[in-house]
């Protein structure tokens, strides 16, 4: 095989590989800040999505969603001709699978955007190419999935083809300086396909690339979220346990935490996003026999929204006609995200349960996109409120003055107005 047919093999150096061609299937949250990385490291960058008004968006230089910085990544990529997008794939070097992977209504894991992009992508798939499924996947769906789906028939993997998984590990927020400095793990289809693509990761990852199967690193990324998740659930468990004995659980975890081997995670409304209220769920249905307390800690997560919308309802009624604020509606704080939001979940059922006039606030949502139900400013929704709530911390909430929440009946999900 020579280097002109396999640029990517050869790739050693930081500044990535310019007439490299890589195509991103699915520009959201993970796909456009790739391709927007690669681009600006000089990879010939072709994006795709299925929705057109997407692909118009970044073909103009602008971006979709909410993330720091990446509308200047995205304007320099368009600008210098790096990037650019459409609704379908063309022939590369290089493609990337970065499509949602969702659960289903049971639990279950819904593999149809993967199938689609795998699908989608073969015909332009050649000797030579590495592809890469980026999306978090339940166990296997590299290698029963994205191969049988997306690779040519005839087209061995690990000689002809080249195949991996490589799971982010960004948190929103910072998605752009961790999808550099994180270390990564990819796996391969077989070692080959798996040094194949630590090669290319190594082009624009500074931190260390460690290579293992592809199963090992799906696996890998749902341990890592099931990590967060049954910790997360300890706290929230602690929460509803203090509230019972009507104790404070943030001073409880301060004073516990001050023993040298402990370490206990803040409570909040619930856990939200798309992935560590998801991603457990891929590995309870994969062994539902051995995953137990992956289970248990996914049901009290769970939980915790309709908890804190009980403590309010309590509350809530000691006023005739009472007036409650809700402040925030993303699931954390400092991004306009609401996928899986327990706090959007809690506003959805206290108004459902009409527990009083619901005056809700989040400066990241715009009301242009978001028409479920009215929003208002921060201003007006301190001064309405008798029961004001705090479900994301956004850093708006964090400064409303002491003297003003001693007036209202005030219920703290996140702890930061202690
Ligand atoms: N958002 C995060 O912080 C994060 C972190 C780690 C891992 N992940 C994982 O990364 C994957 C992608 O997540 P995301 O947050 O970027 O999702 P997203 O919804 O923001 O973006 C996915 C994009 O893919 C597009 N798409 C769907 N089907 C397509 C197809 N067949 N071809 C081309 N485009 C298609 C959608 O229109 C959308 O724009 C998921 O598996 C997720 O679990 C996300």
């Amino acid at each position: 095989m020579t280097t002109e047919e396999n640029p990517v093999v050869t790739v050693s150096s930081k500044q990535g590989l310019a007439g490299t061609r890589v195509c991103v299937m699915g520009l959201g949250y993970i796909g456009l800040p790739t391709a927007s990385i690669l681009a600006n490291k000089g990879y010939q960058v072709w994006g795709v999505d299925v929705r057109p008004d997407v692909v118009e968006t970044i073909n103009r230089g602008q971006i979709h969603i909410e993330e720091p910085d990446l509308d200047i990544l995205v304007r320099s990529a368009v600008n210098s001709g790096q990037l650019k997008a459409g609704v379908e794939p063309r022939k590369a070097d290089v493609f990337i699978i970065c499509v949602p992977t969702p659960i289903n209504a049971d639990h279950s894991p819904d593999l149809s955007y993967v199938e689609t992009a795998a699908k989608t992508i073969r015909p332009f798939v050649e000797r030579g190419n590495l592809v890469i499924l980026e999306s978090t996947s339940p166990p296997f769906t590299t290698e029963k999935t994205v191969l049988p789906l997306g690779i040519p028939e005839g087209l061995v993997p690990g000689s002809d083809v080249f195949v991996a998984h490589c799971p982010e590990r960004v948190l929103p927020g910072r998605i752009l300086l961790e999808a550099v400095q994180n270390d990564r793990v990819v796996g391969g289809i077989t070692p080959a396909c798996a040094q194949r693509a630590k090669a290319f990761y190594e082009t624009f990852v500074n931190g260390h690339v460690l290579a293992t199967s592809a199963t090992a690193a799906e696996v890998t990324k749902l341990v890592e979220n099931s990590y967060r998740d049954v910790n997360i659930a300890f706290a929230n468990e602690l929460s509803i346990l203090c509230d019972e004995f009507d104790l404070d659980v943030w001073e409880i975890i301060s004073l516990a935490n001050r023993h040298p081997r402990v370490n206990i995670l803040s409570p909040g409304p619930g856990v939200g996003g798309h992935c560590i209220s998801v991603d457990p769920w891929f590995l309870v249905h994969a062994a539902p026999e051995r995953t137990r307390l992956i289970r248990t800690a996914r049901e009290v997560n769970d939980s915790k929204p309709h908890v804190v919308v009980e403590q309010i309802a309590r509350l809530a009624q000691q006023f005739a006609s009472p007036r409650i604020g809700c402040l925030g509606l993303t699931y954390k704080a400092n991004v306009d995200d609401l996928r899986e939001s327990p706090s959007l979940e809690i506003v959805r059922e206290l108004r459902e349960r009409k527990v009083g006039e619901i005056l809700a606030c989040d400066p990241y949502v715009s009301p242009k996109r978001f028409n479920e139900f009215p929003l208002h400013p921060l201003t007006e929704v301190v001064s309405r409120s008798q029961v004001l709530v705090l479900l994301t911390d956004h850093r708006q909430f964090r400064d409303i003055p002491h003297r003003v929440l001693q007036e209202k009946v005030v219920v703290d999900t996140r702890g930061v107005w202690r």
